[in-house]
């Protein structure tokens, strides 16, 4: 056997002991509650490829992805049935176009490769939702956001909804055009529309309320991210940049919110 063998069969060692450790951690933490849906929101993907001398102006963006990857893996192995990430708010359009170009290029490349995976059933059981203003979208881009949408709708595993070109503002004008539109353009003349209107119209209707929302990048606030839905939901703030984000952190977020039970059901009861 010579050295490179060696360090092969060391790798695959450590990965096993690893992937059992991990195994173990998790069945550790599902003897206590676990959320049902975790929202996150992806911070720090430009800082992270400073920090590391990278140069390349999608290298955060793709340090970015490997994180989704693995954070979504770790959500499944936890029984966690709803994932939301807020990959690209309204806003960030007003970056500079270079960059928009190179991280829409990048969510191309990646929805591509997981129609792929869906298509020769590789992606088991997870289902893909993109909500936002899909129309802002270019054509190729949002054409392959759609099929991927239809390639997982039966898929009966971990949800995963993409939020992209989107804002809980501009989410809810979108709802509230629609609500009118539903409602009052029903040939029974003026209706006055409920909260219950509204939220159906809502892009992210699909899913329940988040229970935990974990915002990598050290910055405490929510930058117009499901505003309406996170009432009642626990914001977990971590300095770790998103590609930084491993499992540790995933498990500490997820104890404090085991630890916030009672205030968080008290909170749910009352209001
Ligand atoms: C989040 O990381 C990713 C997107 C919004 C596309 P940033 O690009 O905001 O990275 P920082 O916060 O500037 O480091
Ligand atoms: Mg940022």
């Amino acid at each position: 056997m010579n050295t490179s063998e060696e360090v092969g069969d060391l790798a695959k060692i450590f990965n096993s002991l690893m992937n059992l450790t991990r195994r173990f951690i998790f069945r550790v933490l599902c003897v206590g509650p676990i959320p049902n849906h975790i929202s996150f929101i992806m911070d720090g993907n430009r800082r992270f490829a400073k920090k590391h001398n990278l140069k390349e102006l999608d290298a955060g963006h793709r340090a970015g992805f490997v994180s989704v990857t693995y954070v979504l893996q770790y959500c499944k192995e936890i029984g966690v049935p709803y994932v939301t990430l807020y990959a690209f708010g309204v806003d960030n359009f007003k970056r500079e176009p270079e960059e928009v170009k190179c991280v829409m290029d990048l969510m191309l490349e990646k929805v591509e490769l997981t129609i792929e995976q869906a298509i020769s059933g590789n992606l088991k059981g997870l289902r893909v939702i993109f909500a936002g203003d899909l129309n802002s979208l270019n054509e190729r881009l949002r054409a392959a956001a759609q099929r991927l949408m239809e390639v997982t709708e039966d898929n009966r595993g971990l949800v995963v909804v993409v939020c992209v070109a989107y804002s809980t503002s501009h989410e809810i004008l979108h709802a509230v055009r629609e609500s009118c539109v539903r409602k009052c353009d029903d040939g029974n003349g003026p209706a006055v529309l409920e909260v219950n209107d509204i939220e159906e119209c809502m892009y992210t209707s699909v899913v329940p309320d988040p229970d935990l929302v974990i915002r990598t990048g050290g910055r405490d606030r929510l930058s117009n991210f499901m505003t309406w839905q996170t009432s009642r939901s626990l914001l977990h703030t971590t300095g770790a940049l998103w590609p930084e984000l491993g499992l540790w952190h995933l498990v500490w977020a997820i104890l404090k919110f085991q630890r916030m039970q009672d205030y968080l059901q008290k909170k749910q009861k009352l209001d």
